[in-house]
């Protein structure tokens, strides 16, 4: 019996700042997978997760909100919990780094990296939104692209023509909080000296414990030069006060890492575990963090040197995965493809999702793109057509004609054998995170189980009362391939292999593989799993569109204006009291209107199409009074009429009876 190995194993934090999608769904079934795998096969492994509960986007968002932030993230976390629960995560812990525990190792460890002059501080000067009196990060800065002059651009990049640049060359740029132009300002910052591990950063990405994509992009990073690394933010800030300031707080990317020691202490009160054993040296014990591959700097960079500095032991492996597409596209709200978990679980079971993923997930940072149709016949034809088809295929005959009772033999001795082989195989594979390959091998096996009764045809052999005793058989050597296959598929569908250790009366264990049924109840029957509807993945689809719906209203009422600006409009009731063609101008109408009090004005309007100037003139309609004088082609143009319609038909609008030239609109 090899020794129980004693692993530690992360999945990164969800930002406490909206509901689990099916992107982090990806990062924390693959994790689980693993995990479960590994307890399956004797090991102790410990699964702690935790929200990310702090920084400025979770401050804002709780303001939004009319909460604390306390408030806000513990519900939040509260969703978290459930939405993951419901997709069978099975966490040691599941915490959130605005905890006591945290706040102690984020101080600790900050003084040992001050103790050992990796701390330095100086001023910087920032984006500051004199409004709102709060320091700008570059997403909360928008402008024009001073390279393309795209309009709308975020702070640091420009999504048009790809430059990157600083918020301070944004043209006329604005605060996305408050509106107003930021100012710059100066502040004291602190800084984790990073150079200083340098040449040990060097050797342990070159160690082989990280994927060899992952090593080499952080090798880049290393030969570039690795700059100080801000850890400070200023005040208001959601987060925890550096010690010895009072308006400095921890960067959350500095307290969220250690989130993981935090959260891990937290179960240790729990339960017997020494500490220890677990983070103060290697080679005890096994730590892994399972993360996407567009934090590999936090985890590959920063946070091994926080741990080299503060005494701490390294991690055993970093295990980075590509982003979730899905049809082949980013995610996206109005094509209804951002979906939330807990709308998936509305329509959908999660083991479906769990299969799927791990048929397409392997051990690189390649993206995995969830193919809704292809998810529809992967899951009918793998999970129900082949597998629960086994089972479904023989317990009819050994209900009906053997009292629910397995044969007192097991034949088929190298079939049996040939699916017992595969295990070590199998075990390789899920080890390697080649999940795909592994659920490929059993898939492989499936198809052979459903070849051999395909070849024995009980259906045909039952007929024949003789023939019974290999009917019987026949279908104990079918059961005993399906209670096979559903342990190599235990860790990644954990509500089905419930169901089917009820049905099979027995538990299904990796390290039982040879116990096989004989002479043994089964339990009835029931459908293990049924088939995806696809318009039930339709309706998914549309309720996820409609979850857009207060996304589009926000971005509407960012376009909205103040009363004051709309008061600074002049709208008038203006007589038409002349209107004639002009020469070479297909669309335009020279008109006189008269305005009351503010007497009589040229506009040059492009009405030609739709109206003959004769049945204009006498008309009152609705006039901008106050719009800048325009030089155009054909004179000036002092003032706009209010119209409808596109380009096809205008409408002009008029008053009802009663209203005069000179009358204000308000
Ligand atoms: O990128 C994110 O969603 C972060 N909240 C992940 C943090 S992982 C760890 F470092 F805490
Ligand atoms: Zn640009």
């Amino acid at each position: 019996m090899p020794t129980q190995r004693r692993i530690l194993v992360t999945s990164a934090l969800p930002y406490a700042n909206g509901p689990l999608h099916l992107g982090h769904m990806l990062e924390q079934v693959q994790t689980d997978i693993w995990v479960r795998f590994q307890k399956s096969r004797g090991n102790s492994c410990l699964y702690v997760c935790a929200d990310d509960a702090h920084g400025t986007a979770i401050m804002l968002a709780a303001q939004n909100e009319n909460l604390t932030a306390e408030e806000y993230v513990n519900s939040i976390w509260r969703q978290h919990k459930q939405d993951s629960a419901d997709f069978s995560i099975d966490f040691s812990v599941f915490h959130t780094t605005h905890s006591a525990e945290n706040r102690k190792w984020s101080r600790r460890i900050y003084k040992r990296l001050k103790s050992n002059n990796d701390i330095i501080s100086r001023k910087i000067t920032q984006a500051y939104d004199p409004k709102e009196k709060l320091f700008l990060a570059d997403r909360f800065i928008k402008g024009t692209c001073p390279k393309c002059k795209a309009e709308d651009q975020y702070g640091d990049n420009c999504e048009v023509c790809g430059a990157t640049y600083n918020p301070a060359d944004l043209i006329n740029p604005i605060s996305t909080i408050s509106g107003e132009t930021p100012i710059e300002k100066d502040s004291e910052h602190f800084f984790f000296r990073l150079k200083n591990y340098q040449t040990q950063l060097e050797k342990w990405i070159k160690s082989g414990t990280l994927q060899s994509q992952v090593a080499n992009k952080l090798g880049e990073w290393i030969e570039m030069g690795l700059q100080d690394w801000d850890i400070s933010r200023d005040a208001p800030y959601f987060g925890f006060e550096i010690p010895g300031t009072e308006d400095k707080f921890f960067y959350v990317w500095l307290d969220a890492p250690i989130g993981y020691i935090a959260s891990f202490e937290h179960y240790c009160k729990q339960s017997e575990l020494n500490f220890g054993e677990y983070w103060n040296e290697e080679n005890q014990t096994e730590l892994y963090h399972f993360i996407g591959k567009d934090i590999v700097n936090f985890h590959g960079l920063f946070w091994p040197a926080m741990l080299k500095s503060s005494g701490l032991r390294l991690p055993t492996g970093i295990f980075a995965h590509g982003f979730l597409t899905v049809n082949g596209a980013k995610m996206s709200k109005s094509r209804g493809t951002f979906i939330k978990a807990s709308t998936y679980l509305k329509y959908l079971d999660s083991d479906y999702l769990r299969y799927y993923f791990a048929a397409k997930l392997n051990g690189s940072v390649d993206d995995i793109d969830l193919n809704l149709e292809d998810f529809i016949q992967r899951v009918n034809s793998d999970l129900v057509g082949k597998v629960v088809n086994i089972a479904s295929r023989c317990s009819g005959f050994i209900e009906k004609t053997f009292e629910n009772r397995l044969s007192k033999e097991c034949g088929e001795e190298t079939l049996i054998k040939d699916f017992i082989c595969a295990s070590e195989n199998i075990a390789k594979l899920y080890e390697a995170r080649e999940f795909n390959k592994a659920i490929r091998s059993v898939m492989d096996l499936a198809d052979r189980a459903n070849q051999y009764i395909n070849d024995k045809k009980p259906w045909v052999l039952a007929k024949n009362t003789n023939e019974l005793d290999e009917v019987h058989s026949i279908c104990s050597v079918g059961i005993n391939l399906f209670r096979i296959l559903m342990i190599y598929l235990k860790p990644v569908l954990p509500k089905m292999s419930i169901e089917a250790e009820t049905f099979l009366n027995c538990s299904l264990e990796w390290t039982n593989l040879e116990n096989f049924l004989i002479d043994h109840d089964l339990n009835k029957f029931e459908p293990l799993m049924t088939r995806i509807d696809p318009k039930v993945v339709k309706m998914m689809i549309e309720e996820s569109k409609v979850d857009d719906a207060p996304d589009r209203q926000s971005k509407e009422s960012d376009n909205s204006i103040a009363i004051e600006d709309f008061s600074k409009i002049d709208i008038r009731i203006g007589e038409i009291v002349a209107a004639e063609q002009i020469e070479n101008a297909d669309k335009l109408l020279r008109l006189r209107i008269n305005l009351g009090d503010l007497g009589e004005r040229q506009i040059l309007s492009a009405i030609r199409p739709h109206y003959s100037p004769e049945d204009l003139v006498g008309r009152l309609t609705l006039v901008i009074a106050n719009l800048k004088p325009r030089k155009m082609r054909f004179g000036m143009s002092e003032g706009m009429l209010l119209m409808t319609g596109d380009e096809s038909q205008l409408y002009l609008l008029s008053p009802d009876s009663g209203a005069r030239a000179g009358m204000p609109v308000n």
